[in-house]
């Protein structure tokens, strides 16, 4: 543990903590909508922009003085202070050691960008030049398979940040992808996963991408040991280095693997595993969009990184989208967190959070080892809309825990189905209202008389009609969802869990919850002949009966 882990003070014993309390017991009898209704100029006011990206937060239980007290808090914590640690290299992972800089992997210009004294630029334009040519290569068919034929099929297979980023950010942009090559995501050490990325794949033109920062996860290296069986018995051992290659920071680890030292992609200690997709882990982005695609993803996240550090507290997007979340969390008992994206390409961005979000602050400790005396990260999910609402949005509109939301959209679409966006992009208008105004038992009662129902009827069934509304939500707007806009999105959600990591104390960048299940597992494997639960040990048995 570093210095920086034990010099902790605990946000909800301060002064400006206890302001915001008292603040939130003065706007308790104050709905959303009727801050809409004394004030006309509220979307100008509680909105911003950066070029063709645009956070609206109008529609969350926030005043002018709700914003200061938490951009007060914000200052009590540090925050400045701490982003200006992560952006000069300083090992704020303190349970870890680690710097936190994956901002250097998107770093424009020729500034030097440092950790420990040293500039990391020059090693990560090199790995950048590899991954381009190498990219450049498998897209124009300079690289062959080892019977000559060009690649079809790349398989990359990773699991969390080694996955997630890229899988996310492959179908995001599936518009911009090379039209003749197919991307498949295996993660799962169930081998139903592999099996069905290999059902319609010809070894002769496939490529897999063994994608593991630590090279030793176990699900990676199982399904990366299936694959490779499955083209060497279709071809030859002498096949492989033309049809592997890997991207670790253990670049040692991924040559013991038998992958040919030229193709193995490093990143470093640096980058954390979710944070990772702006690294070499990036690399099936680069071969699906093309460099120049992958670097406007970087430029699009560097352009929001600037942001973040320079622009002033009161216009700082990641910032105020951390101190509105921390409001619903701490101050409005929000449980859950739902991401919508109005954009069905986006698919897969609620996985990708999950890991980001829960994963950085689901946990209960501050950096000085002393219990969270808050809510930290919430559970976070989502659909891509319009399916979510035909599926969860019955419990956001009337259930009774409470639920923020992200709504998110592009203003121009590539579908070449304009009269479909006109429809997805009402119903993404329509949803926060309606979640912001809901509607009274009287209002519904009235509606099913008008519509000619009998009175008693109306009467009774109102209560189920009627929605008790005033349920936050930020909705976010970008010009296009294009690999720029993209990292503008993907470096506004890192930054604002970071900011929340800050508020809550806590070290955003370790993951020691996920360890437990990993050794447990390997006991099993193992047969280390540890007792076991009831439950464990029953659930054992039966297996072992149902498989012979
Ligand atoms: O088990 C969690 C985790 O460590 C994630 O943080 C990480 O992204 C994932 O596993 C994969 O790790 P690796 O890239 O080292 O295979």
């Amino acid at each position: 543990m570093t210095e920086a882990g034990k010099s902790d003070l605990d946000l909800t014993r301060s002064a400006e903590w206890a302001a915001l309390k008292r603040h939130r017991q003065s706007l308790a009898k104050t709905r959303i909508g009727d801050l809409f209704a004394r004030d006309a100029g509220r979307f100008a006011q509680f909105s911003l922009r950066l070029d063709e990206f645009v956070l609206d937060f109008s529609k969350n239980l926030v005043t002018p003085e709700t914003m200061q007290l938490l951009r007060d808090l914000a200052t009590k914590a540090g925050v400045e202070s701490w982003r200006e640690r992560m952006f000069t290299g300083q090992r704020i992972n303190t349970t870890e050691d680690r710097a936190v800089f994956h901002v250097a992997l998107r770093h424009q210009g020729h500034a030097p960008m440092t950790v420990d004294g040293k500039d990391v630029m020059p090693e990560v334009r090199a790995v950048q030049t590899r991954m381009r040519d190498f990219a450049t290569a498998v897209r124009d068919g300079h690289w062959v398979g080892a019977t000559g034929q060009r690649i079809r099929n790349v398989i990359n297979i990773g699991i969390g940040g080694s996955d997630l980023g890229p899988a996310m950010a492959v179908q995001a942009l599936r518009p911009f992808c090379h039209p003749e090559l197919r991307f498949h995501f295996v993660s799962n050490v169930d081998g139903a996963h592999l099996a069905a990325a290999l059902a319609h794949a010809d070894p002769a033109s496939t490529l897999f991408i063994v994608s593991s920062k630590t090279f030793t996860t176990q699900e990676t290296l199982a399904n990366a040991n299936a694959a490779r069986d499955w083209l060497t018995s279709r071809l030859s051992l002498a096949a492989v280095p033309r049809h592997f290659v890997a991207v670790s920071a253990a670049v040692d680890k991924a040559k013991a693997f038998g992958i040919d030292p030229a193709n193995v992609f490093g990143f470093w200690d640096w980058v954390g595993g979710r944070y990772s997709m702006w690294s070499a882990i990036g690399l099936p982005i680069a071969v699906a969009l093309g460099w120049e695609g992958f670097a406007k993803l970087l430029a699009g996240a560097h352009a929001m990184d600037r942001h973040f550090r320079e622009a002033p507290a009161e216009r700082n997007l990641p910032l105020t989208m951390g101190l509105i979340a921390l409001w619903n969390i701490d101050f409005l008992d929000c449980d859950a967190y739902a991401v919508l994206p109005y954009a069905q390409d986006l698919a897969r961005l609620p996985a990708y959070l999950q890991q980001l979000e829960m994963e950085s602050n689901g946990k209960g400790r501050r950096r000085d080892g002393k219990p969270v005396k808050c809510a930290t990260g919430p559970v976070l999910f989502g659909e891509p809309g319009t399916n979510g609402q035909h599926a969860f949005y019955q419990l956001i509109h009337q259930g009774t825990q409470r639920v923020f939301c992200d709504f998110i959209l592009a203003a121009r679409d590539r579908s070449g189905h304009p009269e479909l966006h006109r429809l997805l992009t009402a119903n993404y208008l329509a949803q926060s209202q309606a979640l912001m105004l809901g509607k009274s038992a009287a209002e519904a009662e009235s509606e099913m008389r008008k519509a000619g129902m009998k009175a008693g009827q109306a009467r009774a069934l109102a209560p189920h009609r009627a929605f008790a509304g005033d349920r936050p939500s930020n909705s976010i707007l970008l010009g296009e969802l294009d690999p720029y806009h993209l990292g503008m999105l993907i470096a506004l959600y890192e930054h604002k869990t970071f900011v929340l990591g800050v508020l809550w104390g806590i070290n955003s960048f370790d993951q020691w919850g996920v360890e437990l299940g990993k050794q447990l597992a390997n006991d099993i494997l193992g047969g280390s002949g540890i007792a076991r639960d009831g439950s464990t040990a029953g659930l054992m048995a039966l297996y072992d009966a149902w498989r012979t």
